[in-house]
This record gives C-alpha cells, sequence and structure tokens, in this order.
C-alpha cells in the first residue's frame, strides 16, 4: 500500500478537521488527566484535543511514519507513537480515547472496539468517528465500478451501522451518543473531489496498480465519473456529500 501523504491529506485539512472538532465537542469530559489519538495522522485532530485540554498528558499514535514525521513537527509536547491501532491495548487507563477517521481502514470493528473501550478509565468516553459507506451516495459506487474494470481488488473501507456500534459498546457503557451528518462540502470541481480522493480512498487501489500510465488512467477514469455524478454549480463549484458516523460513549 502506498505510503500516506500528509501534504495531500491536509489539501483538504479544514473539511476533514471538520469532523473531528464535531465529535470532540460531544465529549463529556471535563478535565482528563491520559488521552490518547488513535489513527492521529499529521495531528491535526490531535490539536484540538490539545487545545481543549492544555493540561492533560497527550499521546498520538499513528502506524505511518510520513503521518508522524508530520505530527511530531506540528507539536513537540505530544507523546507520538508509531504503532498499529488494530492491536492497540493501554498498559494504564484513558479518561479520553478518540480516533476520528482511522476506524474505516481497520478490519474486526467489535474486537477493536473491545479493545478501545476496554482501555477507557470508569467515567472516561470512547469517541470514535468514521465515514459511512451510504447506499444513497455515487461516490462508492463509482470508485468500485472503475476499480472493478482495471482488475483491481477493492476491498473498500469499513462501516457498520449504528446499531453495530451500540450492541458492541452498550454492555460497558453508562451513556452513548450516536448521530450520522452529511456534510455537502463545497470543491472547485471535479478534480478537487479527485485530489480529495487520491489522498484517502483511492491509495490503495493506486498503490495496486503496475505503473503510472495505469495510475493515470484509473484517476481519469475516476474524474470523469465524478464530474457526471457531480454536476458543476453555476460558479464551476461542486457539492461533495460527505456522510459521516460519529459515537461517544462513556465507561461504566
Ligand atoms: C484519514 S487519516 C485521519 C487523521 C486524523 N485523525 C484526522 O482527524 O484527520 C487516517 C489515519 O489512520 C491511520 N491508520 C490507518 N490504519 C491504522 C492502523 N492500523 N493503526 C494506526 N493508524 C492507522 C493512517 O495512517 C492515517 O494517518
Amino acid at each position: 500500500m502506498t505510503n500516506w501523504n500528509p501534504d495531500l491529506y491536509l489539501t483538504f485539512g479544514g473539511e476533514r478537521t471538520r469532523a473531528a472538532a464535531d465529535l470532540l465537542a460531544r465529549v463529556p469530559v471535563a478535565a482528563p488527566a491520559r488521552v490518547i489519538d488513535l489513527g492521529c495522522g499529521p495531528g491535526n485532530s490531535t490539536a484540538l484535543l490539545r487545545a481543549r485540554w492544555p493540561g492533560a498528558d497527550l499521546t498520538g499514535l499513528d502506524n505511518d511514519p510520513a503521518m508522524l514525521t508530520a505530527a511530531r513537527a506540528s507539536d513537540p509536547g505530544v507523546r507520538w507513537v508509531e504503532d498499529s491501532a488494530t492491536w492497540w491495548t493501554a498498559s494504564a487507563p484513558y479518561d479520553v480515547v478518540f480516533s476520528n477517521a482511522a476506524l474505516q481502514w481497520l478490519p474486526d470493528h467489535a474486537g477493536v472496539l473491545d479493545r478501545w473501550f476496554a482501555a477507557v478509565a470508569p467515567g472516561g468516553a470512547l469517541a470514535v468517528q468514521l465515514p459511512v459507506v451510504h447506499p444513497r451516495s455515487p461516490l462508492h459506487r463509482l470508485v468500485w465500478d472503475v476499480a472493478e474494470a482495471f482488475g483491481v481488488a477493492d476491498s473498500g473501507t469499513v462501516c457498520h451501522a449504528s446499531e453495530f456500534y451500540y450492541d458492541v459498546l452498550a454492555p460497558h457503557a453508562t451513556t452513548i451518543d450516536l448521530w450520522e451528518t452529511e456534510y455537502a462540502h463545497v470543491l472547485d470541481g471535479p478534480d478537487a473531489m479527485l485530489t480529495w480522493l487520491r489522498g484517502t480512498r483511492l491509495r490503495p487501489l493506486l498503490s495496486a496498480l503496475p505503473d503510472d500510465e495505469a495510475r493515470g488512467r484509473f484517476e481519469v477514469a475516476v474524474r470523469d465519473r465524478l464530474a457526471a455524478a457531480y454536476p458543476s454549480r453555476a460558479d464551476g463549484r461542486v457539492l461533495f456529500p460527505f456522510p459521516r458516523l460519529f459515537f461517544v460513549a462513556t465507561r461504566r
């Protein structure tokens, strides 16, 4: 798989960090001593945690070296850890376990969330956001179609229904707050949509193609389908609908 590219990812840093801010706003923990950001990426979500809880002992964890290099440069005061969030367990409990836009890349959400919630101290919170693979969104369908046409296996990203996450967390939760938001991001046309996807969803597909020529053709095919599925407004911009699922559970 191609490594993550922090600069490309942060091309849309405002839009991507908006979901982290909306998630954080619902975390009902006033003054946590220990906080961790799982799948912290270049540190954009971790910066929000630092701003809300300046006195907290803060850790950012990610398994991508390039993302962590960018994160380290963003705030030397955070403990940055290179590790997999999939198998992560805590040696001491955390008051807040936070993860924005990372869980969708991990397998076995029930097992992962069992481990993440077990790391939360009584009265603390687990807060997670992930993109929804929505049946009414043409985005995922068109990426699947192009992947199939190019003979590339598309394992896609994973998001279950909210009931799934409720059932996993409820046995150990005092409260569970779940909601879905569909952002309508205003982007500068289909090329901008392609750039957005190149930084995330298309990474594993592009890396599975044999060479740059095939990657170029693949991107043109995706771009053309995006242009057809999301027509430009009168000013040339497009509305890029992006549904996301959020949940915040407090630990019993
Ligand atoms: C879309 S970025 C999210 C970055 C940031 N949290 C934000 O709110 O924008 C997803 C991050 O999850 C990380 N990631 C994916 N799988 C992971 C895993 N198994 N363990 C740790 N990090 C992982 C990627 O390296 C990437 O930095």
